[in-house]
């Protein structure tokens, strides 16, 4: 089956996960991603948190499938040769080095612009140019506490808290390849290519907007009535950390279900739609709360709402997560169990839909990942294992019209 990224070649110059991210979701839906990493290392992460000796970690492999590896130092005089023919012949760079590194290298957007008129370069930075805190180098967490994430998350009496989620890599990848496929789109019709820039905090504010709502409204009335906070307890001038409590206009919170007590994920997510009252009220046996006035509004139950949620764990008792959704589900209320790792591995609906997918590889044999989220009804992207460091290296090089004798000197003097 064909590829809709097909014939689009991309120079991959990632490392870590925001970068290698984006390309490989790139890669899933037909790119040529040549992944470029310095002879005899590569990127950091083949070799962070293995857990077998010797052999890419899954940190790598998770994050690059689909790829071929390239080796290459862009140090030497003739790596920098090799790069340039690389550069000519290709549609997209995608780098997230540190500040300035690129142009270190000698690759600046001004002179990749005069080798192919037609490249788009894509980076991502911590800052984006021009930033206060442009020059600072970027790891995921940081980019959480730069962006609002942190300050927003947690309970109100402890710190401000990171999110499992990869909001400042993983989620900045997924915006540098919508800027990516954009800019692509673009030179369809004009023929040139583009810098496409996205930060970190950027991308990690973008996913915060709510809480810059939740800031001026703050600012204009002085309370925000669907925090935990309301009406008891007390707010500054900043937007508080929420808890679990749901972010839009419905009530929500983390709810204990039967085995709590020995079991730290044996909750489900409880959400009081306000509509939905009634039948909340018919499934955990309130009907009195029905037409109750001191219940039956949102306002009216406001005061109350840690009760209500009370009221519901007492019903929840006897019912494991999985058993209480699945009454819920019969009356129509948003919820769900909170699903472990190994609950999520092990999950058919996701095996079947290929969100986790097993994939083979040379050194490791089978291992997990996740594969595509987007659906597509016309193709179904095969995800394959990520390559060995160097794996293609001589196949793209004699690609490019290096002879053997050539790439046998550039092995021996490690230019790759
Ligand atoms: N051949 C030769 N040199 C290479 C090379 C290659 N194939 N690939 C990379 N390098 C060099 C670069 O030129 C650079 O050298 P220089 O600093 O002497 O100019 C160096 O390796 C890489 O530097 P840097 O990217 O700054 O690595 P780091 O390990 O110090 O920092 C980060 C890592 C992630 C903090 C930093 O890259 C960063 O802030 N990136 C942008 C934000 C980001 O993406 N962070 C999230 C990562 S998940």
């Amino acid at each position: 089956m064909s590829k809709p990224l097909e014939g689009i070649k991309i120079i991959d110059f990632t490392h870590v996960q925001a970068g290698p991210a984006c390309t490989q979701l790139l890669a899933w839906y037909g790119a040529d991603v040549i992944k470029v990493e310095r002879p005899g290392a590569g990127d950091v992460t083949r070799s962070q948190l293995r857990d077998i000796p010797g052999v890419d970690a899954l940190y790598f492999t998770m994050l690059n499938s689909n790829k071929r590896s390239l080796t290459l130092d862009t140090k030497t005089p003739e790596g920098k040769e090799i790069l340039t023919k690389l550069i000519k012949e290709s549609d997209v760079l995608v780098e997230n080095f540190g500040p300035g590194a690129l142009d270190r290298m000698g690759f600046t957007w001004e002179h990749i612009k005069e080798l192919n008129p037609g490249m788009i370069v894509a980076s991502v930075k911590g800052f984006s140019d021009g930033h206060h805190y442009e020059d600072l180098k970027v790891y995921e967490n940081v980019a959480q506490c730069a962006g609002g994430a942190a300050s927003t998350t947690g309970f109100d009496d402890g710190p401000p808290t990171v999110s499992a989620a990869a909001l400042g890599d993983s989620n900045t990848g997924m915006h540098l390849a919508i800027g990516i496929l954009t800019a692509l789109r673009a030179r369809d019709t004009t023929g040139k290519g583009q810098k496409v820039a996205v930060s970190m905090q950027d991308s990690v504010l973008n996913l915060c907007r709510v809480k810059l709502r939740d800031q001026q409204r703050l600012d204009r009335v002085g309370y925000l009535e669907e925090y935990p906070q309301y009406p008891h307890g007390s707010f500054s001038d900043v937007v508080p950390r929420g808890g679990n409590a749901g972010g839009g206009g419905q009530p929500g919170w983390v709810l204990k279900c039967k085995g709590w007590e020995t079991d730290p994920n044996a909750y489900i997510y409880f959400t009081i739609q306000g509509h939905a009252w009634a039948p909340i009220c018919r499934a955990i046996g309130k009907e009195e709360w029905i037409d109750d006035p001191a219940y039956m509004t949102a306002q009216a139950r406001q005061d109350k709402i840690f009760d209500i949620f009370g009221t519901i764990e007492e019903w929840l008792k006897d019912k494991t997560k999985f058993e209480a959704v699945d009454v819920l589900r019969k009356f129509d209320i948003p919820c769900a169990p909170v699903l472990t790792m190994k609950e999520l591995a092990n999950d058919p609906s996701l095996r079947a839909s290929g969100t986790i997918v097993e994939v083979d590889h040379k050194e490791r044999g089978t291992y997990l990942t996740v594969g595509s989220p987007i659906k597509f009804s016309d193709m179904k992207p095969e995800i394959k294992a990520s390559p060995l460091l160097g794996e293609h290296t001589d196949e793209i090089l004699e690609s490019m019209g290096y002879s053997q004798q050539q790439i046998k000197d550039f092995h021996e003097r490690r230019v790759v």
